[in-house]
């Protein structure tokens, strides 16, 4: 089915709750469906792709089409001794799919949970959380492009990085994910050595999976705000990777900072971190601020317009530009 509205609110389609329209906004539930608007030249120039809207700042009203896949369902699609295959819709709930696999005893995406959004924006973003990226348990995704040419990419051709894929970069804008599919574990694997997991676990008699997922979701829910009471787009920056010649110059300066290796040459320094240093923490700037418990997490105070959020924004990584000499990136897609 396709649900097609004019001038319609996108409010509940991005967390941070920011008011916005769209001139033109499609949602359709099927292959077929998006297939027939391809052909049938629904989708015209402008347009724009989302997902659960975990990740976009509307700045302005959007004056084109806005496409919203609520392809559901997830399948068994095989199954080894060891392992189980799966196909999610690009709709599916990501924390529903989650749910699914820790409720069916599969392990692999249980230190996702809670994480807003959907399946397929997950992919394209490469979430992650707790040590673990979508990118360990995605085998391939599925797409149409806007040219109505049906293509499914291997997690290699996906060139998956820290919150990046290959369709984050421009030329692939017209295509769109329709599945994604994924192997997780039929035998007991854990990933608990990040921060407090295991801290978290101790008033646990035994690990399980549904254990793992609920101190994970104890542990989000201390630092991170639910979008549904207080607007917010969970990280709103990425976490910098800095040259280890400028990571040691700093750890000279400020040995209490917190840091991870990448690899030989790199390591990733937490935002959040470099934030607080900077005196952002639960600061207000017009209608949002950056979150008294985490500070990497922008919110809405009520009512906030894109243009606060962008003020806000350029505030504090002109801070940190001229404390530190990093640039700090928006993990948001900021739509200007
Ligand atoms: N920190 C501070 N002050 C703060 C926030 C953090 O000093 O206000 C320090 C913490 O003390 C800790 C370090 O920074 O030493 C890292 O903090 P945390 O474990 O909270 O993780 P993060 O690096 O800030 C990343 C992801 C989160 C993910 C967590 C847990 C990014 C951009 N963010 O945050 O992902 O949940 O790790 O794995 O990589 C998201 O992408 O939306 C998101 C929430």
């Amino acid at each position: 089915m396709i649900h097609e509205y004019r001038n319609y609110p996108l409010r509940a389609h991005n967390t941070l709750g920011i008011e916005a329209m769209a001139s033109h906004f499609i949602e359709y539930d099927a292959v077929d469906d998006i297939r027939l608007l391809i052909t049938q030249k629904h989708i015209q120039t402008p347009y724009l792709h989302i997902g659960g809207g975990s990740n976009l700042l509307f700045a302005n009203n959007y004056n084109g089409t806005v496409l919203h896949s609520c392809i559901r369902g997830i399948e068994v699609t095989g199954e080894t001794k060891d392992d189980v295959f799966l196909k999610a819709g690009a709709g599916v709930i990501w924390d529903e799919f989650v749910q699914y696999c820790v409720n069916h005893e599969w392990y692999g995406a249980e230190n996702l949970s809670d994480i807003p959004g959907e399946v397929g924006a997950s992919a394209v973003q490469n979430i992650g959380a707790y040590g673990v990226e979508a990118k360990d348990i995605i085998t391939r995704v599925e797409t149409i492009s806007v040219n109505g040419v049906e293509r499914v990419f291997s997690a290699d051709e996906c060139n998956f990085s820290y919150r990046h894929s290959v369709f984050k970069e421009p030329s692939l804008k017209g295509v769109f994910i329709t599945y994604v599919h994924y192997k997780l574990s039929k035998i007991p694997v854990y990933k608990l050595d990040y921060g407090s997991i295991r801290e978290e676990l101790k008033k646990y008699s035994c690990f399980t999976l549904k254990n793992i997922r609920q101190a994970i979701l104890d542990i989000r829910n201390v630092k991170l705000p639910d979008p549904k009471v207080l607007g917010n787009a969970g990280s709103f920056f990425m976490n910098p990777i800095v040259p280890k010649d400028i990571f040691h110059h700093l750890l000279t300066l400020y040995p209490a900072m917190p840091y991870y290796e990448v690899d030989a040459e790199r390591v990733k320094i937490p935002a959040g971190w470099l934030i607080e240093q900077c005196g952002w923490k639960g600061k207000s700037l017009g209608n949002v601020r950056m979150y008294e418990k985490q500070a990497l997490v922008l919110v809405n105070n009520g009512g906030a317009s894109g243009a606060e959020v962008i003020a806000l924004c350029e505030a504090v990584r002109n801070s940190v530009r001229e404390k530190f000499n990093i640039e700090i990136k928006p993990e948001v897609k900021i739509l200007t």
